[in-house]
């Protein structure tokens, strides 16, 4: 048995999610004539509480377009050391928008009040980058699939509108996060500026991510999107897969978060394991005794049939998804109890 649990990344679409991509009607996104990818702007747009909402490949691009919108160099961006934004888009803020970052040191990548306020520079300040732009990470990968508490967000929000300072949502795993809380996703619509969501994660579709804000902001976005080569043409056939996950794949989230939850309590108890992060969704990371190799850890796993991340020094993260069921499960389970 193969169980690969390096991340939500990997399923492949569904039976179903394919039937309904073949029938999808399409047109010429680029001129705005794709009929499905309209539906899937529209539909996410509303379901945020939202004016409108734009189709990108991937959740990198519609994270840099949303930062490049929001942005005027120069100037700096608020966000957490764990943050996907700042460790994995490969210096995009920088690259893309030309600003500086301020790094927060949150627990688990989940900022408070505080941590912003602490980090304001303000325009009046000669010397420094004027503060700007806020992102935050629901669920925060690196964290371990950690959540924010909608008054946070609620605190968070009120704290930046007084200060002008814009608020993004680098949502690639919002849903989790809904699903966990069991806030609305009309709520958290409330207290950003814009959001990005992924598709291809937990949702589980081939490709896609999808920037979400006011009409005039997402208008400038589509632009940026033409400057990054991201405009697409008969983008419908994957718009489709995105509108079958919305209307399918949300609710079953829950069984991914109660499989991560069974997993981390079990492997917690492993004799080489030193700790395991809080799991509240998809995710499991679990941090090894010093005695283990790492590398040698996750060959000796794989060539056992069960595949996980190396995620930080002595760091394994493990991720629920759609194609993992209680079996693979109980499967790694068997594997890792013999490697003590
Ligand atoms: C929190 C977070 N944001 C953004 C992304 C980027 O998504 P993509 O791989 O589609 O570029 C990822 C990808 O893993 C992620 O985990």
């Amino acid at each position: 048995m193969l169980s690969d649990f390096r991340s939500d990344t990997l399923t492949k679409p569904t039976p179903a999610m394919l039937e309904a991509m073949f029938s999808a009607t399409v047109g010429d996104d680029v001129f705005g004539e794709d009929p499905t990818v309209n539906a899937l702007e529209a539909k996410a747009a509303a379901l945020f509480g939202k004016d409108a909402a734009l189709f990108c490949p991937s959740g990198t691009m519609a994270n840099q377009i949303g930062i490049k919108a929001h942005s005027n160099a120069p100037g700096e961006l608020i966000c957490d050391k764990l943050s996907h934004v700042y460790l994995y888009e490969v210096g995009g803020i920088a690259f893309h928008s030309g600003m500086s970052v301020n790094l927060t040191e949150a627990e688990l990548g989940i900022l408070k009040p505080t941590d912003i306020l602490e980090r304001i520079n303000l325009f009046t300040d000669m010397h420094k980058a004027p503060s700007q732009l806020v992102v935050l990470e629901n669920t925060c990968n690196k964290g371990g699939g950690s959540c924010y508490e909608l008054e946070n967000l609620q605190e968070i929000r009120k704290l930046c509108l007084e200060k002008e300072l814009r608020l993004h949502l680098d949502g690639a795993r919002i849903f989790n996060a809904i699903v966990a809380k069991g806030y609305s996703s009309i709520e958290i619509g409330e207290c950003f500026d814009s959001i990005s969501i992924c598709l291809s994660k937990g949702l589980g579709t081939p490709m896609g991510s999808l920037l979400i804000g006011d009409r005039d902001y997402i208008q400038k976005c589509r632009r940026i999107r033409k400057l990054f080569g991201g405009g697409m043409r008969q983008a419908g056939f994957m718009a489709a897969a995105g509108i079958y996950a919305l209307e399918h794949h949300v609710g079953r989230l829950a069984e991914d978060h109660q499989l991560a939850k069974a997993f981390g309590a079990e492997i917690s108890g492993l004799s080489y394991v030193e700790e395991v992060f809080p799991v509240e969704t998809n995710i499991v990371i679990a941090k090894l005794d010093k005695q283990i190799v790492q590398t040698e850890f996750l060959t000796k796993l794989a060539s056992n049939g069960v595949k996980a991340v190396p995620f930080g020094p002595q760091l394994v993260r493990f991720v629920t998804h759609l194609d993992v069921n209680e079996d693979n499960v109980n499967y790694a389970l068997n594997v890792l109890k013999k490697m003590g």
